[in-house]
């Protein structure tokens, strides 16, 4: 398995990969209709976007005979929380190929990602429905910080974040 920073013909498998990991994740938690209605053309032009921002950071995760099963996706926290400056916005792994240590690589990535360019401390928002996820962040040491309302396909959903003050541990996790 190698994770290695995305490039631009990396699009149309990051956007199949984040399609179909969301339609088999949150199945039973966000509405059927929603999630069949998953656009991958809409998906690829939000990523070509997104990797074109200056201080993106985005990692995908390749296997020789499958090619790209996971990415993650981050950079600057969004709404302007200066005690966590750092955000991962959003990491996806085929079902297949979860839980054997994909994700946890690609979080290291992003992890020294952010302290290289000097911020050492990032958040996560994750739906409080995604135990699994949860279980991820708090395993790599995650503590909860607070909680928000937001709304996925007219469906009012309970979202939590999780930090981590000194990114430093994680950073030196894996690899
Ligand atoms: C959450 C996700 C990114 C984790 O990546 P992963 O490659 O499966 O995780 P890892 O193999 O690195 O797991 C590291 C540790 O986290 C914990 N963990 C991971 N998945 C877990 C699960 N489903 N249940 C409980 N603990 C879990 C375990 O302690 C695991 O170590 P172990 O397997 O030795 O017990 C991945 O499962 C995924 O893509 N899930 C669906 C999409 C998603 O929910 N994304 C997050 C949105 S906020």
């Amino acid at each position: 398995m190698t994770v290695r920073p995305a490039r631009e013909e990396d699009i149309p498998s990051i956007a199949r990969v984040h399609v179909q990991s969301w339609r088999t994740t949150y199945r039973g938690i966000v509405a059927d209709a929603f999630l069949d209605g998953l656009s991958y053309q809409k998906h690829e032009e939000g990523h070509r976007r997104q990797l074109a921002q200056p201080d993106a950071i985005y990692f995908v995760a390749e296997l020789p005979r499958d090619g790209i099963v996971g990415f993650l996706m981050g950079g600057r926290e969004r709404s302007g929380n200066v005690q966590f400056p750092g955000e991962l916005y959003a990491i996806y792994i085929l079902d297949p190929h979860r839980r054997q240590g994909i994700g946890s690589a690609l979080v290291q990535q992003w992890a020294a990602s952010l302290r290289r360019a000097a911020v050492n401390a990032a958040l996560v928002w994750v739906l409080a429905d995604n135990k699994p996820a949860i279980a991820f962040y708090q395993r790599l040491g995650g503590r909860q910080l607070g909680e928000r309302m937001i709304e996925i396909g007219g469906v009012s959903m309970r979202e939590l974040a999780f930090g981590w003050e000194d990114l430093t541990p994680l950073d030196r996790k894996v690899g």
